[in-house]
């Protein structure tokens, strides 16, 4: 095809959305630049793209349904340590959960296709050294910890890893240059999620990042759905005979990868997909809450979530919509098998953005106030589609400490993540007899143990740490 062939075939795809402005460098663009930028026209869904901007597309209207929404029933914490009848029932879900760990029917999901921008790190959040003395990343805690409970149950478990173009090839890099962490090249499956473009809010003309390069941004976590089938991931899993896959997103090192217990709860309820939830102390956290809206199960994202409804209180005084999500969950495969056949499974949330981009005379405009439209899926939204969807709380120190801003923020900073983990060790630690001096840090690796239970094992009582140290098991 000729330039102009080409340049007349892109035209006749923008025109009719209005479009053509994206045309408007091609005179300056070499080959390579205009087959990059014809190659990302192509994928486009122009017709979506203007029907999101128009209003044309459903949108729940959350303000709305959370005057409505109710707190779900919840695998309590008390419930977990407390009398005999609730302890039988965890060790029957631990059990359950081992079982399915032994017989190699658990994969593990991890996303970590965001830009953290939050964070103020141009890398990849994943290659981000966490570790507080090991100065770890958090890609290798997550694959540590894949690594020491396949070791636990004698079966390999996957890893399926989604990054985004925005991350893709820094990902690849860093996990190439560290040996896969130690991962054997057959149990790790990374794959790459897809992209939204941006719209002026006003116009809904679509937005460059470069002369040859729309702006574009991950198409959000529910971006999983689509990357699943597409990259050959569930096929590989069908082959592997997973059907349980336990999801985290890379931002938080603390999650209990593949609790056996969480599974137990999951496979003995015969759950599509069970979810972790924390109590929110304050109604300003900034977490999703779970809730039960005209039946259904559903996330309601924190900024989605009207004021008036996260401040109501039960009449305990306790928050009523109390469940926050940490974005940890188990998914039945089939779950995933079976909305791959449903068109638009997902809906789109819109965020009001600023988008630097380039200006007709091409050059670059640095907005102030949010211009521009991005658009995302959740996740969480198949929640309504799942079947016996089950929600289990735990303790905000045993599972949540997610790296999200940049130092000097009150919570969700580096320091902040590093500090529960530490503590979270020293508590381990102080269960199995061993006596810490004050001040002294001590970190543990996966490898060295992956909980309470795992530190007993190889500490003994009275053992004293009087110097800070990395306790590692390679
Ligand atoms: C997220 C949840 C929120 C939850 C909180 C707990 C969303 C929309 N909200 O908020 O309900 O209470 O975490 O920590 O998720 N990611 C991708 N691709 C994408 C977008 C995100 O892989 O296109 C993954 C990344 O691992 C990222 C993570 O999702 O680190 C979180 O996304 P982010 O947009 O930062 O959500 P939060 O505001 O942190």
């Amino acid at each position: 095809m000729t330039a102009d062939e080409q340049h007349q075939q892109l035209l006749a795809k923008l025109e009719p959305f209005g479009q053509q402005h994206v045309l408007q460098f091609w005179e300056e663009l070499s080959p390579g630049e205009r087959d990059e930028l014809a190659d990302q026209v192509a994928a486009l869904d122009l017709a979506l793209i203007d029907a999101l901007h128009r209003g044309e597309v459903d949108q729940p209207d959350w303000g709305e349904l959370s005057r409505r929404a109710e707190p779900p029933a919840v695998v309590r914490l008390a419930e977990q340590v407390g009398g005999s009848v609730s302890e039988s029932h965890a060790a029957a879900a631990r059990q359950r959960g081992e079982q399915a760990l032994a017989a190699g029917e658990v994969g593990v999901l991890l996303t970590a296709g965001g830009q953290g921008s939050r964070l103020g790190f141009d890398l990849p959040k994943s290659m981000y050294p966490i570790g507080p003395i090991s100065q770890a990343s958090l890609l290798e805690i997550h694959v540590a910890k894949v690594r020491a409970l396949a070791k636990r149950y004698g079966k390999a478990i996957p890893l399926y890893l989604m990054t985004s173009p925005a991350t893709h090839a820094d990902t690849v890099r860093f996990i190439e240059e560290n040996q896969r962490f130690g991962l054997a090249e057959s149990d790790l499956f990374v794959f790459c999620q897809g992209t939204m473009p941006a719209v002026d809010i006003q116009s809904g003309k679509l937005l460059l990042g470069k002369k040859h390069r729309l702006f574009q941004s991950p198409d959000g976590h529910g971006g999983t759905v689509a990357a699943l089938a597409a990259s050959g991931a569930l096929e590989d899993m069908r082959r592997r005979g997973i059907q349980s896959l336990f999801y985290l997103q890379v931002d938080n090192p603390l999650v209990p990868i593949g609790d056996p217990e969480l599974l137990g709860y999951h496979l003995l309820a015969e759950s599509e997909l069970t979810s972790v939830a924390v109590a929110k102390q304050t109604p300003e956290d900034k977490l999703g809450v779970f809730a039960k809206i005209d039946g259904q199960m559903h996330v309601i994202e924190y900024s989605d979530l009207p004021d008036e409804i996260a401040e109501l209180r039960d009449a305990h005084g306790e928050l009523k919509i109390w469940a926050g999500s940490i974005a940890v969950h188990v998914f039945a495969t089939k779950l995933f098998e079976r909305v791959q056949t449903q068109a638009d499974s997902l809906p789109q949330h819109i965020a009001r953005k600023l988008v630097p981009h380039l200006g007709p005379s091409g050059t670059l405009v640095s907005p102030t106030e949010p211009n521009a439209l991005k658009f995302e899926k959740f996740i969480f939204d198949l929640l309504p589609k799942a079947t016996n969807p089950v929600v289990v709380e735990l303790a905000e120190e045993a599972c949540f400490g997610p790296l999200k801003n940049a130092p000097g923020a009150e919570k969700d900073t580096a320091e902040y993540v590093q500090q529960m983990m530490l503590a979270q060790h020293r508590r381990w630690l102080e269960a199995a007899g061993a006596r810490l001096a004050p001040g002294v840090k001590v970190e543990i690796s996966p490898s060295f143990a992956l909980d309470a239970v795992g530190v007993a094992e190889r500490i003994e009582p009275g053992q004293t740490f009087e110097t800070s140290q990395f306790l590692s098991g390679d």
